[in-house]
């Protein structure tokens, strides 16, 4: 097979980035006998040039001047691992107008500017490959845009956020406090620098918006996405949601309905969930991700693995830097198509099962007037357990589908009843 030469600028050199170059050394021969290619890193822009990364490769390659990388005529393909908003926007978008293609892992980046980014690629017949930006190792960005692109997708459930599973996992199986569990994740190294991005949800909600854009070909934004975080979730929360055959998890959810005037609209949104034990997320614990697919044609579909850490989320740059330098010497470009503004689904019609757990003055007669609050706003009572607290006594409820808006009048309520002391959790609930 004939070898063709491709020059690589590598933008950051962080975890991913080293990982990255570490791999493509190992794995140069290879690529180069079943493909052809002979991919080789030309230049790497990092903020300090005194750091030690081990990396094999000479000191001159490394820079502290990313727009000199970009701005080189010898680079065909820039890989940004630099991660915010800018300067990685500003020097993709560079690239792209350049005609170079461009392999990035910045989910931040795309989830706010995605749109913008998608069409300058398609202007200039290039690739903008994002398969490291969602859940890190797993093959889901290129299966979403292309194998599925004909799918037509109800819903998508997704652990995409590796530190918070990771602190749900120690919780419930270990007993861990969430202060333990969340400093246990940062010296693995999956959170983020500010574990507010992990924990609150911000980084699962990056993730589904661009989830989002490729299922229902709509350009969903972090701004359309709402998320709730984990760090109200107690112990004793996971305890009952365990007596009760599930488990609580931080789900992402895309999701596409018609509504009542026959058109289309799209939800995503963070939020922990009480998943049934008998789920197959119910199973992806520790680190790892999963993304639950579900269509009208193909049925269900679960993609699960390593959502994050340096080697794994190198591994899924790598695969998009062969597609696109084979792409480069096929002189065609991946293209996303033209994306809609969407209809977000008003988040007061969305419905589901809920779980509350209250704590209420233990006398006779206070079970009928609590369950008659869930009567007169139309929520009906599928489960309840009582647990004796002395003088009090926890009650633990879960409803049937209801609308998100009959839900928050029946917590009010609630919370007026002079018999309620408080309700302390409120979370979702997923069906099988
Ligand atoms: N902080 C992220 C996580 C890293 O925990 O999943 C991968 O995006």
């Amino acid at each position: 097979m004939k070898s063709s030469s491709i020059c690589i600028g590598l933008l950051g050199c962080g975890n991913v980035g080293a990982a990255l170059v570490q791999l493509l050394t190992e794995q140069h021969e290879s690529v180069k006998r079943r493909t052809g290619l002979d991919l080789s890193i030309e230049a790497i822009a990092v903020k300090d040039l005194d750091k030690d990364r081990s990396i094999p490769l000479p000191d001159e390659v490394f820079t502290t001047d990313s727009a000199s990388i970009v701005n080189n005529p010898e680079i065909d393909l820039i890989i940004e691992v630099m991660g915010n908003i800018e300067p990685a926007r500003e020097l993709i978008l560079q690239a792209l107008n350049l005609g170079k293609s461009v392999v990035t892992a910045n989910k931040e980046l795309l989830a706010a500017h995605g749109a913008e980014l998608y069409s300058a690629a398609e202007n200039s017949g290039v690739d903008l490959l994002f398969e490291a930006a969602v859940a890190g190792g797993i093959p889901i960005v290129r299966p979403l845009r292309e194998s599925l692109a004909g799918e037509p997708i109800t819903q998508i459930r997704g652990i995409i956020n590796g530190t918070t599973n990771f602190i749900l996992s120690r919780m419930s199986q270990d007993g861990v406090s969430f202060d333990e569990a969340l400093k246990e994740a940062q010296e693995l190294g999956f959170a983020e620098l500010d574990s507010t991005y992990d924990v609150e949800g911000y980084d699962a909600g990056a993730k589904v918006a661009i989830i989002a854009t490729l299922a229902f070909g709509v350009e969903v934004t972090s701004q359309d996405v709402q998320h709730e975080g984990i760090s109200k979730i107690t112990v004793e929360d996971i305890k009952f949601a365990n007596q009760l055959g599930h488990c609580i998890k931080l789900l992402a959810v895309a999701e596409q309905k018609v509504n009542e005037n026959g058109s289309s609209e799209v939800g995503a949104r963070v939020y922990p969930a009480l998943v049934p034990l008998s789920h197959p997320l119910a199973a992806v614990n520790g680190s790892f991700n999963a993304v639950f697919v579900e269509g009208d044609a193909v049925g269900e579909l679960m993609f699960y693995g390593p959502g994050a850490g340096g080697r794994p989320t190198a591994s899924a740059v790598f695969g998009d830097v062969i597609d696109a330098a084979g792409n480069l010497q096929r002189s065609h470009g991946a293209l996303i198509g033209a994306l809609d503004k969407p209809n977000m689904i008003p988040p007061e019609n969305l419905e589901s099962p809920f779980y509350l757990n209250l704590k209420v003055e233990d006398q006779p007669g206070v079970l009928a007037q609590v369950a008659e609050v869930f009567g007169d706003h139309g929520v009906s009572i599928q489960s309840m357990e009582q647990e004796g607290m002395g003088s009090e006594a926890r009650l633990i409820f879960i409803t049937h589908s209801s609308r998100e808006k009959d839900l928050f009048s029946t917590i009010n309520s609630l919370n007026s009843l002079s018999v309620v002391s408080s309700v302390d959790s409120v979370l979702r609930v997923i069906g099988d």
